[in-house]
């Protein structure tokens, strides 16, 4: 399954080691980067060498085989006692993305069935939690796909693509499943800095497989809507809260509120794995802040004034209200709301 839907891999497993696209590279270099220790995982995790909330849970569920191995090489009867410490490290590398956890949860569920050499259940299992991404993502690519009508053109943010995921992308993955059903129009790209995914990632994942799209830089998404010239919003999610409200990269909120004025459409496609029904509101969500050297360099080289300070929080939160749906693998949420988002959760309140 894993092969038919990706001509690049994000993360693949390999015997020895978690192997890792190096993001940080893209598109210049088409670099793996072998993670052979828990810390080696979490460093990579943190450093961006993989990004994007379902490939960091991904990452993380390999790690946790990784750790265990290793513990359970040292002693056969022992192996548990130091693992938690190997699984904090895993769960401090980012604080945004709920697939982190979420993954280190269900490891952990896992980890508590286990009796004797706990390896190929682990792996068994990480490469359950990868393989079922991938199919999230192609029921959400055909959910998402269904709300747009034949001819219009969408603007995405960041990466919520094959490269942030198990594979097909979920806002990407909308965007594939509505091209590939000859039914979409432009595709706009923000460059979206300081990280640049939306110009480094977005731009060449779509291009691998012949999508054209165009790239405009963040300032100019209010004028690219003015022109009338894109109908819809669409990006991943890092959190989405029980009240509908979503977390996602910084600039997400921006665009959201542009939208609205202009009567664009904005849509947000998450796994249900997105999904955190333990926080009741946006303003709950631990937003990452970076070092500020990334917004004052570009590829390296400074490009602020010597002296100048900068503020990097990597995401924001865009109020439930100005989501008009949330397609996730179990189907779509318009005007999500507290109520909706609990009866898609299949929870009762
Ligand atoms: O800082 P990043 O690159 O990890 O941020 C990624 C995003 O904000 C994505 O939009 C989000 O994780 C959804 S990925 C399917």
């Amino acid at each position: 399954m894993l092969d038919q839907y990706d001509t690049f891999k994000p993360v693949m497993w390999d015997d020895e080691a978690v192997c890792l696209l190096d993001q940080r590279l893209l598109p210049g270099q088409h670099q793996y980067m072998y993670c052979r220790s828990v810390a080696e995982v979490a460093q990579a995790i943190r450093d961006m060498v993989v990004r994007g909330a379902p490939a960091i849970g991904i990452t993380a569920a390999y790690g946790v085989a990784l750790a265990a191995r290793q513990r359970y090489a040292e002693s056969a009867t022992h192996w548990r006692d130091n693992l938690e410490t190997d699984l904090q490290q895993l769960v401090e590398a980012r604080p945004t993305a709920i697939n982190l956890f979420w993954a280190i949860e269900r490891m952990r569920r896992k980890l508590d069935t286990i009796e004797s050499d706990p390896f190929s259940p682990l792996l068994e299992e990480a490469r359950s939690i990868h393989e079922e991404d991938i199919a999230a993502n192609l029921k959400m690519g055909e959910f998402g796909a269904s709300l747009i009508a034949p001819g219009e053109s969408v603007l995405t943010h960041c990466n919520a693509g094959a490269l942030a995921t198990g594979g097909h992308g979920t806002a990407l993955g909308v965007i594939r499943s509505a091209y590939a059903g000859g039914k979409l129009g432009a595709v706009y790209a923000d460059e979206t800095r300081p990280w640049l995914q939306g110009a480094r990632l977005t731009a060449w994942e779509l291009l691998q497989d012949h999508i054209p799209v165009t790239l405009v830089a963040e300032g100019a998404a209010a004028w690219l809507m003015r022109q009338g010239k894109v109908q819809w919003v669409i990006v991943g999610s890092d959190r989405i809260v029980a009240n509908g409200d979503v977390a996602n990269k910084i600039g997400t909120y921006s665009l959201a509120v542009l939208a609205r004025q202009h009567g664009v459409k904005f849509m947000v496609a998450a796994p249900t794995s997105t999904i955190d029904m333990a926080v009741g509101e946006g303003g709950a969500i631990p937003i990452e802040q970076r070092d500020p050297a990334e917004l004052l360099s570009c590829g390296g080289q400074r490009v602020a004034a010597e002296g100048a300070g900068a503020w990097n929080p990597v995401f924001d939160v865009t109020p439930a209200q100005l989501v008009d749906a949330i397609v996730t693998e179990r189907g779509i949420i318009e005007q999500p709301n507290t109520e909706k988002m609990a009866r898609h959760m299949g929870e009762h309140r």
